[in-house]
């Protein structure tokens, strides 16, 4: 068997700066260049990949969630990837406080993952505090990184400002590591993620690589225990609230994908446009009114700039109308949906049942792996 022994000295030196260098322009480069080999071979050989994403259960999804993830996922599902959907309930304890219980939550969530098209015939949806495999990589996965690698994670860092200056705790700090367990338990290839989730998945990697190094490798010794994955960078429209700030529940500017349509109705009714009555496709100038505009264009699928010359010099009040119904109609079979699996608990719980013994199964294999690279089979 190839094992390297155990070195007691944290894991500096190698890859130390590769956190800090993710955000750099050319690291940036480079995973942009992989993300669109990947994107394009994709297409061609979607059994090559495992893609595995997730969110945490903060509260209902809605339209900026759908048009920048949820929509994709679909895609790829469809596609014939191997998909998997994890929902972060232990994440979401290491934040801001949520609305409603957590099992409340974590229904929701499930019931606008099934709504939206994720198929749990063809997709594993789980949550990963049910998986207790996966859970147990953290502690070998926290032999591998230091406390000051994780002080510099900029997503770290960010997720520290939102608390609003309360103390950090351990399970702040040490989240992304928590991360890396929840893409390589299951030997994921490809995360999508945004621009700004990318020291996440280079934490992922470092870890990946570190094991190897450190722990060596199990059965034949011919593979690492796990691959490292890339990032999967997918074009997100920059759609904004209804006030022309950045989408955020807290600010009461989301449309969910769980409201009525009269409830949508009311939220662009009160969408903030301005005082010209020509209506123009101008982001930088007219971000509210070109927020609209492309909100029409997501749910219909023609240009901004179209809808804009269709409206004219009718104003915002017909740009509202316009809008309305173009979200009303493209969330019409969504929500019916959701309202039929709303009806249906006993439906939900089994779904995420069989998502969780998946899950499991598959965590469990791999630790056994991490146990005989360790050389922690006793009997
Ligand atoms: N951190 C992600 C979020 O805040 C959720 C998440 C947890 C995740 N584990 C993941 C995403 C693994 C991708 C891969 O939304």
């Amino acid at each position: 068997m190839t094992s390297t022994p155990h070195q007691n000295q944290p894991p500096a030196g190698e890859g130390a700066d590769a956190l800090a260098d993710s955000t750099s322009e050319a690291s940036l480069g480079r995973s942009v260049a992989r993300s669109e080999q990947i994107a394009a071979d994709l297409d061609v050989h979607p059994g090559r990949y495992r893609m595995l994403t997730g969110d945490r259960p903060t509260g209902h999804l809605h339209l900026g969630h759908y048009f920048g993830s949820l929509r994709n996922r679909v895609a790829l599902q469809d596609k014939g990837v191997d998909t998997w959907v994890l929902i972060a309930d232990y994440q979401v304890i290491t934040d801001r406080d949520g609305v409603g219980s957590l099992g409340e939550r974590v229904q929701s969530l499930l019931t606008d993952y099934l709504a939206v098209g994720i198929d749990p015939s063809r997709t594993t949806i789980f949550a990963h505090s049910q998986v207790p495999a996966l859970n147990q990589l953290m502690l070998p996965f926290l032999s591998l990184v230091t406390d000051a690698e994780l002080r510099r994670n900029p997503t770290v860092k960010a997720e520290q400002d939102a608390t609003g200056g309360r103390p950090m705790t351990g399970l702040m700090l040490t989240y992304p590591v928590h991360q890396a367990a929840d893409i390589l338990f299951c030997k994921a290839n490809v995360v999508p993620v945004g621009k700004d989730q990318l020291p996440h998945l280079e934490q992922t990697r470092v870890v990946a690589r570190r094991f190897d190094e450190r722990y060596g490798r199990a059965g034949d010794g011919s593979a690492p225990v796990f691959p490292a994955p890339d990032a999967l960078l997918s074009e997100v429209p920059n759609l904004l609230g209804t006030d022309g700030q950045k989408m955020s529940k807290s600010r009461g500017n989301v449309i969910e994908l769980r409201m009525s349509a009269d409830d949508t109705a009311r939220a662009i009714k009160r969408a903030v446009t301005d005082a010209d009555r020509q209506i123009t496709y101008d982001p930088q100038q007219r971000p509210e009114v070109s927020n609209l505009l492309l909100l029409a264009s997501l749910t219909t699928g023609r240009r901004p700039e179209e809808v804009a010359e269709e409206i004219g010099s009718a104003g915002s009040g017909a740009l509202k109308s316009l809008v309305t119904e173009a979200v009303n109609e493209h969330l019409a079979p969504l929500r019916a949906r959701r309202a039929e699996l709303e009806a249906d608990p006993g439906e939900l719980r089994r779904v995420l049942a069989a998502g969780n013994a998946h899950a499991d199964e598959v965590a469990r294999a791999t630790l056994d792996e991490v146990r005989e690279a360790m050389q922690m089979v006793y009997a």
